[in-house]
């Protein structure tokens, strides 16, 4: 039969398409994908509004379950609901890709996501270099703070793990890459260095600062998810746009 990726969309059930909904309903299995992000509304919602029941995947679920979902779709049609767009993690473009492979009819309903919703500070999406993601268990890992320094002139997006509910925050995420520039000594990302915090885009409480790290840290951000950017070089109208988040 068929395997569906549906996006949800980045923040909660407004943020889901119609033509998710209508790719949903079609399926004869479906699971929900949730350790990559945050959702604000529970699986049993999710379930009500698309009106069938829905299996959630643990984590890691699709790496260890690629073989039960590849035989599945093979005999069903089986849809996997992810949190913002389906294709924004590399996991999900395995699964395809291997669903391809054995020539397993695929499509993908594209959504709404933290990659581009990112735009909303004024910094032109274009002028992004690599993404990087700061993991908790952090103390031997480099590749983030290396990954600003490569990108330099261009803008750093920083994603921030979450496991079991627990979301890093924008703080320590800054605490993490100062503790880096302290073994370091590169002057790469210092108490001076611009940085900008968005906090649970696509909500209707998000927030978004930009400021110096000094600044920064003297404030408490306690909207979900949390995620920083490292700008590069701005354009004076990027410039402009930050002024106004200060
Ligand atoms: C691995 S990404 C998953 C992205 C998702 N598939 C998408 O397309 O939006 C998850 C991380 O992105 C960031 N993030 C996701 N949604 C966010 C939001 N609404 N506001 C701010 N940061 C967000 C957080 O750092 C979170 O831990």
């Amino acid at each position: 039969m068929s395997l569906s990726l549906i996006s949800l969309g980045l923040y909660d059930l407004r943020d889901i398409s119609k033509k998710a909904l209508d790719e949903a309903r079609l399926c004869n299995i479906l699971y929900f994908e949730d350790y990559t992000s945050y959702y604000d509304n529970s699986l049993e919602e999710i379930e009500k509004a698309i009106g069938l029941s829905i299996e959630r995947l643990s984590r890691e679920g699709i790496e260890n379950n690629s073989e039960k979902i590849i035989k599945e779709a093979k005999q069903h049609k089986v849809g996997i609901l992810v949190i913002g767009d389906a294709l924004s993690a590399t996991t999900h473009s395995s699964l395809l890709l291997e669903a391809k492979q054995k020539r397993i009819k695929i499509k993908v309903i594209h959504g709404s996501s933290i990659l581009t919703a990112i735009s909303e500070t004024g910094l032109f999406l274009y002028n992004f270099g690599k993404i990087t993601s700061i993991p908790f268990e952090n103390k031997e890992i480099y590749e983030p703070y290396e990954v600003i320094k490569r990108n330099k002139p261009l803008h750093t997006l920083l994603l921030l793990d979450l496991k079991d509910k627990n979301y890093m925050n924008a703080r320590e995420a800054i605490d993490y890459l100062l503790r880096i520039e302290e073994e370091r000594k590169e002057k790469l990302f210092t108490e001076d260095t611009l940085c900008v915090i968005c906090c649970a885009l696509g909500s209707d409480n998000s927030i978004i600062k930009a400021g110096k790290v000094k600044d920064l840290i003297k404030l408490t951000f306690d909207k979900y998810p949390q995620c920083l950017i490292v700008p590069g070089k701005l354009h004076f109208h990027e410039e402009e746009f930050l002024e106004t988040l200060k």
